[in-house]
């Protein structure tokens, strides 16, 4: 998707995309923004702000704060949020990261490093990593590709019982998890619209890797199992869907 796409969503985003701020929803990653130690001293960028959901606690924890995003209507009401004198804000695409070269001490980025084709994520995850100063640290939440694989194991368990003949409980659970749409080789959501990058656990510590992060580690932000927010069928009674909350370094010595 690219900004006029981002622009023509913003004004209904919060009804038409499914955030991990929504209520109802574990995320670890404001909890990990306000044990931060020193973190009033520290300059922090969001990358991929959009409408600014996180630059109320960002502005009260660090020193300052850049806002980027390449959606100008994003960036519109983003400006609109409760916060300090301390945020600025950058209209910049996250593919071209040049001029942010070491000057942030924390980088933080949630859900927007979408884009389908892997030389752009790689470029993209270089990009943050060269933005940080060296021992700056990465905060981030990324969508995630497994709890896919974990719906199709939890719609499957219903057709084997709903269903008699293992083909038949095959094809029916295809067809409920949206099979065609799903590439699992790239990791992508495709509709025929909208093409969108969801990420393996073993894919975020390699792309982190090679983009010169170390010290990666994943944890989950959990959403609740109710239709208007995840956007996939209800399991209630199960463990819930999630995307991945990740943090990492940039290595003091240059990795
Ligand atoms: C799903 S929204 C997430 C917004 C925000 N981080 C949140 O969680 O509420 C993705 C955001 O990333 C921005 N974005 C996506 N690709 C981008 C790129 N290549 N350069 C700059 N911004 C980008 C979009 O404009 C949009 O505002």
């Amino acid at each position: 998707m690219e900004a006029r796409d981002w622009d023509r969503i913003a004004p209904q985003y919060h009804s038409e995309v499914i955030s991990p701020f929504q209520e109802g929803v574990e995320n670890p990653l404001p909890g990990a923004l306000r044990r931060l130690r020193g973190a009033g001293r520290l300059d922090a960028a969001e990358f991929g702000c959009g409408t600014g959901a996180l630059l109320p606690l960002l502005s009260s924890r660090f020193r300052h704060v850049t806002a980027i995003d390449f959606s100008e209507r994003m960036l519109s009401l983003a400006r609109r949020q409760p916060i300090g004198r301390n945020v600025r804000f950058l209209r910049r695409d996250l593919r071209d990261l040049h001029g942010c070269r070491e000057r942030f001490d924390a980088a933080i980025t949630v859900n927007a490093v979408l884009s389908p084709d892997a030389r752009e994520v790689n470029d993209i995850l270089r990009g943050i990593h060269d933005s940080l100063r060296p021992g700056g640290r990465l905060i981030a939440i990324f969508p995630a590709m497994e709890p896919v694989l974990y719906q199709a194991m939890l719609i499957h368990e219903q057709e084997m019982h709903a269903t008699s003949g293992r083909k038949r409980a095959l094809a029916r659970t295809r067809r409920r998890l949206e099979r065609g749409k799903f590439n699992f080789e790239l990791g992508l959501y495709d509709d025929g619209k909208l093409s969108q990058k969801f990420y393996y656990d073993f894919e975020i510590r390699y792309r982190l890797r090679r983009a010169g992060f170390r010290w990666v580690r994943l944890g989950k932000v959990f959403y609740p199992w109710d239709e208007e927010r995840i956007g996939y069928e209800m399991f209630p009674g199960e463990p819930r869907m999630w995307d991945w909350f990740v943090t990492a370094r940039r290595p003091r010595a240059r990795a």
